[in-house]
């Protein structure tokens, strides 16, 4: 049975997260690859701290960060969130729409379909008027998802919580209003 938090999209469930997940979630997050635009990867221990806490924010508010699984085998895909951030940007307040896929899963399309459903959610079930995205300058390929999905740049900043030193300080801040 479906949770009441699930998403249906042609070819992706967006749910609750399960036990099964961890496993999956933790080798997605010790993928240097999957992790080249964030400060490092995480250890098993990290992986499965941000899970059980996602888990519960799914569990009391019924959205959040979905875990995406692919229907047609009940492969875990990675994950699509809609958050609201405690960290203080430059354009806070506002709602994030973001995403993290194995690497087995990219050059499918499923981050952009997982992620229309969400943005859906989002303006139909929650009311939002606008949503952010936004991520290292350099990482093209999420860019490329934010454009697909018809999102319009505004501008850079740079993130507070990244290393004045890093390359990966420089951001690029994406918005999409809603329809209505
Ligand atoms: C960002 C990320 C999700 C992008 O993955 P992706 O596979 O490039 O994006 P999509 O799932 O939207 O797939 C689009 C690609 O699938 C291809 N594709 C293949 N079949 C398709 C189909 N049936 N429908 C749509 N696109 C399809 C598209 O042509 C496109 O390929 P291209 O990049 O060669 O043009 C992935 O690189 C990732 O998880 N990165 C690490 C985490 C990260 O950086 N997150 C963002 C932080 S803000």
């Amino acid at each position: 049975m479906l949770d009441s938090a699930a998403l249906i999209t042609p070819r992706l469930l967006l749910r609750q997260w399960q036990q099964s997940d961890l496993e999956p979630f933790a080798a997605m997050n010790s993928d240097a690859d999957v992790m080249r635009y964030f400060p490092a990867p995480w250890s098993r221990e990290q992986s499965d701290a941000f899970a059980q806490r996602v888990m519960r924010l799914i569990d009391e508010r019924g959205w959040g960060f979905w875990a995406v699984e692919e229907r047609a085998s009940g492969r875990f895909v990675g994950f699509v969130v809609l958050h609201v951030p405690s960290d203080q940007l430059p354009f806070s307040p506002f709602v994030e729409v973001g995403w993290r896929l194995a690497k087995s899963h990219w050059g499918l399309g499923y981050a952009t379909e997982a992620v229309q459903s969400a943005i859906a959610f989002g303006f139909q079930q929650l009311h939002l008027v606008e949503l952010v995205a936004f991520t290292a300058i350099t990482n093209l390929k999420s860019r490329a998802v934010m454009e697909r999905l018809g999102m319009r740049l505004d501008s850079e900043f740079d993130h507070p919580q990244v290393a004045v030193e890093s390359e990966l300080r420089r951001h690029v801040l994406y918005r999409l209003r809603s329809p209505e």
